[in-house]
């Protein structure tokens, strides 16, 4: 069920209607339900913990990319989540936010060793290394702090997640992982390397997964991989399970939370470990909107176009990935309202500022309000500036009020952070 629901003809969220926000701060907003996130949050610590395999053994670290707002991310800590982190900004965030230290991994390919040094010195729970060459530098990096990292190492099992190809990333040919073959002599390695403790292995296979078979299959391969290297000696403390549980963007059946922990609560049964996972888009896409407002309704000979006031700089999903988002009017049309085919278009100068083409939607007019749904992930994150458009202010909703998270930038903001070019006498 989702939280935006129609209350007395309006669109509404914790008991606030979606109108009273976007005449107040104005559009686009983004806004976020703080009950949805809790309730998502909630079903992935009831289903972790109905399981003697997983019960108080699993950390849920929300992955900060998906939605790094301090509101988001505090809500989250408040509940008891930890954070898996990609960078030192989302690091700072995570902390910020109340995040234990003792409750944040740190995943991805690139890490720099100022990031390593910084996440050392903060005393985070896990870093999950990808490659031999980032083992080697991380060991040198906590030899030269004085630290010790606590290291899982992400494996690539080489599974095909099903999933878009531009957020897959578990197969062979992918940036993501250690190759599997070089997999157990890295754990070996690593048993030596000082600085280095070795906690753990770690698995991500891609992002929005509507199917529990690939997970079944890499989490297979995980489990035939630690008790290879246990009957080697390299003790595994910790595995890592990674994110990627999808949502509904389109009528698509996600797999349940409660039957991702029984895949899980199955690999581990026996293997006596503690549990990683590092949901993000289930944990907030469902749980955010981003307002529009209708600018012009421009007819074409050819077309009909919805140009609205929010554009790809501030949600890119559909440029970038061709995503489907549902467009719901704020006020809702009357149920006989004939709906027609129409493009629904920001207003950057770009072919693929394109949000929805051939789309039924009711009868809409300059001035309306549009609701884009399921964007409380990868939305305001992936925003940017292009052509000179400030960055979308953000909406926290909760117990019938809501409040301010991000607010809109000055235009004297947006330019102070630059210089003009040096005066040079012609
Ligand atoms: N853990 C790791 C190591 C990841 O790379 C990701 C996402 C997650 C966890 C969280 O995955 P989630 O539960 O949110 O699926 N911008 C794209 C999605 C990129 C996902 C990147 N990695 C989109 O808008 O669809």
């Amino acid at each position: 069920m989702s939280a935006f629901a129609y209350r007395d003809g309006v669109l509404s969220a914790d008991g606030v209607p979606l109108d009273w926000v976007a005449s107040s701060v104005g559009s686009p907003v983004y806004c976020y339900s703080g009950g949805a996130i809790t309730t998502a949050y909630r079903a992935f610590e009831a289903a972790f913990d109905s399981r003697p395999e997983t019960r108080g053994r699993t950390t849920i670290c929300y992955a900060v990319k998906a939605n790094g707002n301090l509101s988001v991310v505090s809500t989250l800590a408040a509940l008891g989540a930890g954070c898996d982190i990609v960078s030192e900004g989302e690091l700072r965030r995570a902390l910020a936010a109340g995040v234990p230290p003792g409750r944040i991994v740190f995943s991805g390919v690139g890490k720099t060793r100022d990031e390593m040094a910084y996440a050392l010195q903060a005393g985070i729970m896990q870093i999950n290394v990808e490659s031999a060459e980032e083992l080697e530098a991380l060991s040198r990096v906590a030899t030269a702090c004085g630290r010790t990292a606590r290291v899982a190492i992400r494996v690539n099992p080489d599974v095909d997640a099903e999933t878009h190809s531009k957020i897959s990333t578990g197969q062979r040919h992918d940036k993501f992982g250690v190759a599997w073959d070089e997999a157990p002599g890295l754990f070996r390695r690593a048993r030596k390397l000082p600085g280095i403790d070795l906690v753990g292995i770690a698995v991500h296979i891609g992002s929005q997964l509507i199917r529990l078979e690939p997970y079944r299959q890499a989490f297979r391969r995980i489990v035939e991989l630690v008790h290879g290297l246990r009957a080697d000696g390299v003790p595994i403390r910790r595995i890592d399970f990674g994110g990627g549980l999808g949502i509904s963007y389109r009528g698509e059946t996600p797999p349940d939370i409660d039957a991702y922990a029984g895949i899980i609560a199955e690999a581990v049964r026996g293997l006596d470990c503690d549990v990683v996972i590092e949901p993000g888009r289930r944990l907030v896409g469902p749980a955010g909107v981003l307002l529009t407002r209708v600018v012009r309704v421009k007819k074409t000979p050819e077309r009909s176009f919805i140009i609205v006031d929010a554009a790809m700089n501030d949600l890119v999903r559909p440029a970038m990935y061709d995503a489907y988002h549902e467009f719901l009017p704020v006020r809702r049309p009357a149920p006989d309202a004939p709906a027609a085919e129409v493009d629904i278009v920001g207003p950057i100068c770009e072919s693929t500022d394109i949000f929805a083409r051939d789309r039924l939607l009711p009868p809409v007019k300059e001035g309306d309000l549009l609701a884009i749904a399921n964007a409380g992930a990868y939305g305001a994150v992936m925003s940017s500036e292009y052509n000179g458009r400030p960055l979308v202010p953000e909406v926290l909703l909760q117990d019938g009020t809501w409040k301010i998270v991000r607010r809109r930038p000055t235009w004297d903001e947006m330019l102070a952070l630059e210089a003009p070019a040096l005066d040079r006498e012609r």
